[in-house]
């Protein structure tokens, strides 16, 4: 398959374009600052993004910024910052992208288990990812011809949490959460939470 994947340079999205060039699918890596690029917080780049981008058989976004902080200390900008990055952004890849995905083609979005679990101090993040559940539930009812849309819920990743100074050792590493997206990528499911093995709501 040709796959496009947005955030290729991040922790998730570097395990996942590393895993697909692995079992062989031709893939497009994506941030801001490769060519073609993309900010997907901003619909002109999107726009121009599809213009430069010939048609894929899928659409990975491992990308999109959202705040952490007490309900009681988040500002109006920590929690619009959510909304118009990591939950706008994935879907304005969808709309403005359904001409470029072919037919039979998925889209495969990024949420995360706060939607599931949270902790204190994630709600900002956690209303996004429960956003892009419900828009991709509703949304695969939309798109035609084959075409299909989950959204990928992964937990905290061992090196995220390292680079937190957390304990890694609860956590998957960025390999093994790659593995979800391939099964969310070369699968049936549509319009579905897919999870990491081991991870998912109990
Ligand atoms: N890591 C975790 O523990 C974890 C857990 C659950 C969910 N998630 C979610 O997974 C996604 C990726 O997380 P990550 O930790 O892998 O992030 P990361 O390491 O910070 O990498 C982000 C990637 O996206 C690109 N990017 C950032 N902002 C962008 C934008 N506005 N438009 C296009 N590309 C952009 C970055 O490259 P450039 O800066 O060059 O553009 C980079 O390639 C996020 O939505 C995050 O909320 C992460």
């Amino acid at each position: 398959m040709k796959i496009a994947v947005i955030g290729a340079t991040g922790t998730i999205g570097k395990a996942v374009a590393g895993l697909l060039s692995n079992r062989r699918h031709d893939v497009i890596s994506v941030s801001r600052s490769t060519r073609p690029g993309v900010n997907i917080d901003d619909p002109a780049s999107i726009d121009a993004f599809y213009s430069a981008l010939d048609e894929v058989d899928a659409l990975v976004c491992a990308a999109g910024s959202a705040a952490f902080g007490h309900l009681s200390d988040l500002t109006d900008e920590q929690v619009r910052l959510g909304i118009d990055s990591k939950l706008m952004g994935q879907v304005n890849l969808v709309r403005k992208g359904m001409a470029a995905l072919r037919p039979g083609g998925v889209f495969v979005l990024t949420g995360g288990m706060l939607a599931y679990s949270p902790w204190p101090g994630t709600a900002a993040v956690a209303l996004v990812n429960a956003g892009l559940e419900g828009f991709v539930r509703a949304a695969a009812l939309d798109l035609e011809q084959g075409r299909r849309i989950v959204v990928v819920h992964p937990p905290l990743v061992a090196e995220t949490a390292a680079a937190m100074g957390m304990d890694p050792a609860p956590w998957p590493a960025a390999s093994a959460v790659a593995e979800a997206y391939l099964i969310a990528l070369e699968g049936k499911l549509t319009g579905k939470p897919v999870f990491v093995a081991g991870y998912g709501p109990t």
